[in-house]
């Protein structure tokens, strides 16, 4: 048995829960928007074609925001090819995927779709093949009121009032030689300035990120972010950050210890942009958009599930790409990387889990068929659900394992919320020893505890193992499960079974 103490004060706050955290992503990509979100025909389609079990599934989930249409697909794509009859709209090749797109699904689909799922769009634009004139006609389209020759398509296709984006991605992953209209951080900052600045001048109160690095891997990271906020400092409100992290050769260690590596590549980019601000003598503070995060299976580009390999395969619709499936390791180092979001939670204050669905997703629906939550879906509706309030700062004294990619990290690992309006702390909690439970106790300074609210652990299902997963014939094998847990002078205390992801949450008064 392992022993951890978390140690919280109510007067060490490290901010308000950005309910932008919860964010997620769909992409033109795989089978994520055509029989993903969108499936005329399906059993549970709407009148839009929209299929109401995954829309249910979203919202139980507590998703706040989708970037929508990529990721790499946004850096060759029309918008303009997505808008207006669908039977006028264009067949084109998008080479990012390998794949046929018909358009059926566009802007006025995804901004009808996020009303459904009650969720704010976040919308990204073409700055790799496209430029300045485009991303001011977009934000003509999407936000002015009318009387314009952009504003009144949108009124023409059917949009009467405008769909008042907020966020908007300034291009995709152009640090990536991958990327169609991949660029220099000189390239890519300059454009950036200008196309922010013709965006902001159509509608000033909308918020730009930039394009931070793929990775922290890239050769580039570092200077990247420099350089391209050297030259947008003054007109983009974010910079973004991708990240995906996988099992390598059976190496659990690692791959349980790789929220260090979110932790560091957050604390880099944090320091990179106010390096950035110090340097201009800036009283402005530009943010963190974690606008890519999750755990992904990249097996190469030369598999099966993978045939975008110009010539290795077929021109096809929506074909099934990157549908990993997750288990319980999976579903436990998605909990740490939701506490490392929290715990910098003061800068990083957009998230998007990619994808929503099919796609390297907390969701799977099979054509004209089920759609099923999993494994890593549980980590994210708990969190999004009782992360409220503000954030406090965690102390963990826990025991510490090795881990080959990346270093020494804490067996417990935890974040904490507040939440004064309903008296309430919550605390999510992973215990990563592979073997051994752990004796956690949660220490409440400045608090009166009360009763124990809420208390439920994912962990590994009898007759299971660490690699148990939900798939479309056992679409529950693994869920939350009740944990004893109580207050015992003054602190919460629980065990927590080996390889597990808890959610505990307690009435407060101050103390
Ligand atoms: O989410 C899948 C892909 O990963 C996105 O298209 C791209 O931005 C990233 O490399």
């Amino acid at each position: 048995m392992s022993t951890a103490t978390i140690t919280v004060d109510r007067e060490f706050i490290v901010g308000p829960v950005p309910r932008r955290l919860f964010g997620s992503f769909v992409e033109h990509m795989g089978r994520c928007v055509y029989t993903g979100i969108y499936e005329p025909g399906h059993p549970s389609a709407d009148e839009h074609g929209f299929r109401r079990d995954v829309l249910d599934l979203t919202r139980e989930m507590g998703v706040s925001i989708v970037r929508y249409p990529g990721g790499n697909f946004v850096s060759g794509y029309r918008w303009e090819d997505g808008v207006g009859p669908v039977e006028q709209r264009p067949r084109r090749l998008d080479g990012a995927w390998h794949t046929v797109e018909t358009n059926a699904f566009g802007l006025h689909e995804f901004a009808a779709w996020a009303k459904e799922a009650g969720v704010e769009v976040m919308e990204a634009i073409n700055l790799g093949t496209r430029g300045v004139e485009e991303a001011r006609a977009i934000v003509e389209y999407a936000n002015h009121p009318g009387g314009t020759e952009w504003s009144d398509k949108r009124r023409a296709n059917g949009a009467e009032e405008p769909f008042d984006i907020r966020v908007w991605n300034l291009g995709n992953e152009l640090d990536g030689p991958w990327q169609i209209g991949h660029k220099t951080a000189d390239e890519y900052g300059r454009l950036a300035q200008e196309a922010g600045k013709a965006m902001k001048l159509v509608d000033p109160t909308i918020e730009l990120v930039a394009v931070g690095s793929s990775n922290s891997h890239m050769p580039t990271f570092g200077s990247w972010e420099h350089t391209v906020l050297s030259h947008a400092y003054d007109e983009v409100d974010y910079i973004s950050m991708h990240a995906y992290y996988q099992e390598h050769d059976g190496d659990a260690l690692s791959f349980l210890a790789s929220a260090n590596d979110m932790d560091y590549f957050i604390e880099s980019v944090v320091a990179t942009a106010d390096a950035v601000k110090a340097k201009r003598q800036s009283s402005k503070v530009v943010n963190v958009s974690f606008d890519e995060w999750n755990v992904w299976y990249q097996r190469g580009l030369e598999t099966e599930d993978q045939p975008h390999v110009v010539g290795k395969a077929q021109w096809r619709e929506h074909p099934r790409l990157i549908e990993d499936q997750y288990n319980v390791t999976d579903a436990v180092v998605v909990g740490t990387f939701l506490n490392s979001l929290l715990r910098h939670g003061d800068r990083v204050t957009i998230a998007n889990q990619a994808q929503l669905v099919n796609v390297i997703a907390p969701i799977r629906s099979e054509e004209n068929g089920p759609a099923w939550r999993q494994t890593i879906y549980w980590p994210f509706a708990r969190t999004a659900e009782l992360a409220r309030g503000d954030i406090l700062r965690t102390v963990v004294r826990s025991d510490r394992f090795a881990s080959s990619q990346y270093g020494d990290a804490d067996v417990v690992d935890a974040s904490v919320t507040y939440d004064a309006d309903r008296g309430r702390v919550a605390v999510f909690v992973a215990n990563r020893g592979l073997e051994e439970a752990s004796d956690v106790t949660v220490a409440l300074r400045g608090f009166t505890a009360g009763q124990v609210t809420r208390a439920e652990v994912l962990t590994i299902p009898e007759g299971g193992d660490r690699f148990t997963a939900n798939t479309e014939a056992a679409q529950d094998a693994v869920g939350l499960t009740p944990l004893q847990a109580s207050v015992q002078d003054g602190a919460l205390r629980t065990t927590l079974p080996p390889l597990s992801w808890a959610v505990l949450e307690v009435e407060v008064t101050q103390a």
